[in-house]
């Protein structure tokens, strides 16, 4: 498509005011030099979205989406960039100038949809006359009213699209969209024949290529276009335009495979399901995606392939997963997929097996780890968590990332689960002994549970906080700490704790870094007594 010059969007941006777009779109209450308002991108009574006009941009604390103007319109209206960039130089009566060849460009995609939309309603017209076509579909459990508002069609046999268009597309733009293929022999035959046909729309309702699909046995069993300048696969998703038409922005979206998985789910009353058509997922779609809703639930074959699928979803999904994102996974019961088991559990079933069977996106990444990785010894669970790391590094930071890590600890048997289970054993007044909130205190509990005769170097050591520190403290400590204990635990996990060598120089390390931190805190505290003239306190 064509460029708009990064000169003239600066120039947009600057002109525009930021708070008079989102004012005409949020009720914005002016707080001080800001405005503040229930953010639009997430559900909250007490208002944490800022708008900073002297900055131009806005911020919710709650959710964390930050963004300038065209950010902000791009994530309310959906827009692509473009036509944010459009929208906003329309209201400041700005005409975008174009490249030389831009218009041409933009005229030629124009023509191109021109000429798909022409061909679909050619298929369409030879659906209502094919009998076998229409008695497909009716096995499959579509109604009409169905395959009219998936625009669906029928590509009859033999090579006649170009002779039934007349002359209202060109041969060059037929071979362009990909419904007719040239050879350099000169043969020439259309690309579906004798296929039901699936229009991909675009999600302003464009169509940039079909699926075809065959009516009895044949290979493949669909035929899909190939890339033009209309049609990017991985770019798009099947199905969204026609979720739009009924909901704009749904609580959530399911991503299925298949064109039929889509279409039947949407005639159960399922109207928010989409489909990635085959291809692995691709940041661009996740991208799209998560434009229009905050929760994706991928829902997967419960097969290898799926899973493999799933992976690969995830591990495409992560860095997009910002604060007040969801992402799930469901994995259906063997040889079903969403189209047979909507019609066999009908909407109700379905919204129901979702809800119930959908996976978080870390524990799916957990138990795909448990799985893949064989053992469950120290050794083996170190090698999981590192690579549970590994992937999570890939989120942007944020208290999601941070849930989620701790929360691959603890799956680990790191801080958390190991160390409650090796107090338990050791007597009930350990047992009630809340678990230490700190995971320096974590390894220090564990190393002295280990070799008890490590305990006098700790006895003079003000080592424990005396129960829980408050959330914040604990809070700001785990960010200081992460980095640092993370390596230092798995250091821990992959050597074991047998050794008491080696467990005697990490606790001096530990005692070391402690005394380091308590000197700086004692310094500060001073500092800040002379700044306040208060004496120095706890
Ligand atoms: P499926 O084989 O699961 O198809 O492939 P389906 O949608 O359930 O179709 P039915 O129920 O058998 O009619 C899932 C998706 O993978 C792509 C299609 O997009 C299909 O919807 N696919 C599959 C292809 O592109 N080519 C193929 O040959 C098969
Ligand atoms: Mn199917």
């Amino acid at each position: 498509m064509s460029r708009i010059p990064e000169a003239f969007v600066e120039e947009v941006v600057s002109r525009s005011d930021i708070v008079e777009v989102i004012g005409a779109r949020v009720p914005l209450k002016k707080k001080g030099k800001e405005f503040a308002a229930c953010c639009p991108f997430h559900q909250e009574k007490t208002p944490s979205f800022y708008v900073t006009p002297e900055k131009q941009f806005y911020h919710c604390f709650g959710c964390g989406v930050h963004g300038n103007v065209v950010g902000f319109l791009m994530e309310y209206d959906h827009l692509d960039f473009p036509t944010a960039i459009e929208h906003l130089a329309g209201r400041l009566g700005l005409a975008i100038p174009r490249e030389q060849g831009d218009q041409e460009q933009l005229d030629r995609i124009t023509r191109l949809r021109q000429v798909t939309r022409l061909a679909c309603d050619w298929f369409r017209d030879r659906l209502k006359q094919s009998p076998e076509a229409i008695d497909f579909l009716k096995r499959r459990g579509l109604t009409g009213e169905t395959a009219a508002r998936f625009a669906l069609g029928f590509a009859p046999a033999g090579n006649r699209l170009e002779s039934a268009l007349g002359g209202r597309a060109s041969h060059e733009e037929l071979v362009a969209t990909g419904l007719l293929i040239q050879r350099d022999d000169g043969d020439r035959y259309d690309r579906f024949r004798d296929r039901v046909i699936f229009p991909i729309r675009d999600p302003r309702g464009h169509i940039i290529g079909f699926g075809g699909r065959v009516i009895g046995a044949g290979e493949p069993k669909y035929l899909n276009s190939p890339e033009t300048e209309l049609f990017h696969k991985g770019f798009g998703v099947y199905g969204l335009y026609e979720s739009r038409q009924v909901d704009q922005r749904p609580g959530q979206l399911i991503v299925v495979e298949g064109y039929m998985d889509v279409i039947l789910l949407a005639q159960n009353g399922v109207a928010h399901a989409v489909a990635t058509l085959g291809t692995a997922t691709t940041g661009e779609q996740l991208t799209l995606l998560f434009r229009q809703t905050d929760r994706l639930v991928f829902c997967f074959d419960g097969d290898d392939a799926g899973r493999r699928a799933a992976v690969k979803a995830l591990s495409v999904a992560l860095p997009s997963m910002h604060d007040g994102r969801d992402l799930r996974f469901a994995f259906l019961p063997d040889g079903e997929d969403p189209d047979s088991y909507v019609r066999a559990h009908g909407k109700a079933g379905f919204e129901r097996f979702v809800e119930q069977e959908a996976l978080g996106f870390d524990r799916f990444l957990t138990l795909h780890l448990d799985e893949s990785i064989p053992g469950d010894d120290t050794a083996a669970r170190a090698r999981k968590n590192k690579q549970a790391h590994q992937l999570i590094a890939q989120m942007p930071p944020g208290s999601l990332r941070r849930l989620t890590e701790r929360q691959v600890d603890r799956h680990h048997g790191l801080f958390g689960k190991a160390m409650r289970e090796s107090t338990e054993s050791t007597g009930p007044t350990a047992a009630k002994r809340p678990p230490p909130a700190h995971s320096e205190e974590h390894t220090l509990l564990r190393l002295l549970l280990a070799h008890p005769r490590l305990v006098p170097k700790v006895r003079d050591e003000s080592v424990w906080h005396g129960g829980r520190p408050p959330a914040v403290i604990a809070r700001l400590l785990d960010d200081e700490l992460r980095a640092e204990d993370r390596q230092a635990a798995e250091a821990q996990e992959l050597i074991g704790i047998e050794n008491e060598e080696i467990a005697a120089a990490m606790l001096a390390d530990i005692l070391e870094k402690r005394r380091r931190r308590e000197a700086i805190e004692a310094r500060k505290r001073v500092l800040r007594s002379g700044l306040t003239g208060k004496p120095p306190t706890g």
